[in-house]
């Protein structure tokens, strides 16, 4: 009875200073002291050498050893179990971090609003691949291999595939329309266009394009104009002026160049429009009739305008940004600027 006592006692400290850090010394534990095998089971089998007038007593201790070694598996499993759990505990008075809200970059909101404007008159929007082969970039658009116009678009051509290139203009994309649809045709076509140039305040190799093609019966150059003209109203407000200039394209007879008078000064002149008062925004023209032939278009029956305009541009002078560079160099303090625009 003496020695069952001391070594429960002995046991006992034994249990006290036993700790866990994780599961399996927890597991360790109740394996040693509470399995099947474990110290508590074996100190029980020693019952039936306690004198049967002892017995009483022996077993109220080692009922109250049994307790203790439980009480302490509990104890370590509850501890086990909230230092794993101390990582994910919340501090509900801690200051919550600022959200930051991202802004849409400036090209989109461009790009969204000239899309919107054109939808209003009825345009559907197209997208085509930024990788094109040479027919839908050039030789479609009437600029067959040999052409001089050619050069007018410095143009990366694919190394494995010299008859694929980046597109120059998504007038690609006007092709692939004309390619799959029957006139009434009336589509814009948003996207990103390349062209080998060095990169400056003025060029990049990189810019993005909204040009737009309507084919129907009677098109004229009056409705070219009146689009155009609706266009900038809604764009840079009812004041602003605009005029055509002759020029060339090889997709479009005639062709003109669409000047508007320059916001920044009001037409007085300045550097934006280098003292002249008015500054170049698009190209356009009455499609050439070689184009609708090469899609099978009857030319003598359809005719159609098109035009082509930089995003980058009405950006820059919407926003007065004086330097390409700034809309690809994700700069923060740039982009921040247009917070809320949509
Ligand atoms: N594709 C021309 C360009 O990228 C723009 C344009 C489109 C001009 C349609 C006329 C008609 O420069």
């Amino acid at each position: 009875m003496e020695d069952l006592l001391k070594k429960l006692n002995q046991y006992k400290e034994e249990i006290s200073a036993s700790s866990a850090t994780n599961a399996d010394e927890v597991e360790n534990f109740r394996i040693k002291y509470l399995g099947t095998k474990g110290l508590v089971k074996s100190v029980m089998g020693e019952m039936k050498n306690v004198p049967n007038e002892q017995k009483k007593q022996a077993g109220q201790l080692l009922n109250e050893f049994k307790q203790f070694a439980e009480a302490k598996y509990e104890s370590l499993k509850e501890q086990f179990a909230s230092a794993e759990t101390q990582g994910e505990q919340i501090d509900f008075s801690l200051p919550a971090d600022a959200i930051t809200v991202g802004t849409r970059h400036p090209l989109s909101v461009t790009r969204n609003r000239i899309v919107s404007i054109f939808k209003r008159l009825g345009f559907a929007v197209a997208e085509g691949p930024d990788i094109e082969d040479d027919w839908h970039n050039f030789g479609a658009m009437n600029l067959p291999e040999d052409h001089p116009a050619r050069d007018m678009q410095d143009t990366f051509y694919i190394n494995q595939n010299p008859s694929w290139l980046l597109r120059t203009h998504t007038s690609s994309v006007q092709a692939r329309i004309m390619e799959t649809q029957k006139p009434p045709i009336r589509v814009i076509c948003p996207g990103r266009v390349y062209r080998n140039e060095t990169i400056s305040a003025r060029a990049h190799c990189f810019f993005h394009q909204v040009e737009g093609l309507y084919v129907d019966e009677n098109v004229s150059f009056a409705d070219l104009k009146q689009t155009l003209y609706f266009f900038v109203q809604e764009m840079f407000g009812k004041d602003v002026k605009v005029r055509f200039r002759p020029s060339y394209f090889p997709f479009t007879e005639p062709s003109a160049e669409m000047d508007i008078s320059c916001l920044i000064c009001g037409g007085i002149g300045c550097n934006v429009c280098k003292h002249t008062g008015w500054v170049e925004i698009l190209g356009s023209g009455m499609v050439h009739p070689k184009v609708l032939e090469n899609f099978g278009i009857d030319s003598n029956k359809y005719t159609g305008f098109a035009f082509g305009m930089g995003v980058e541009r009405i950006t820059q002078l919407k926003y007065r940004v004086n330097d390409l560079r700034l809309y690809s160099q994700n700069d923060i303090r740039f982009l921040q600027q247009f917070t809320g625009a949509v």
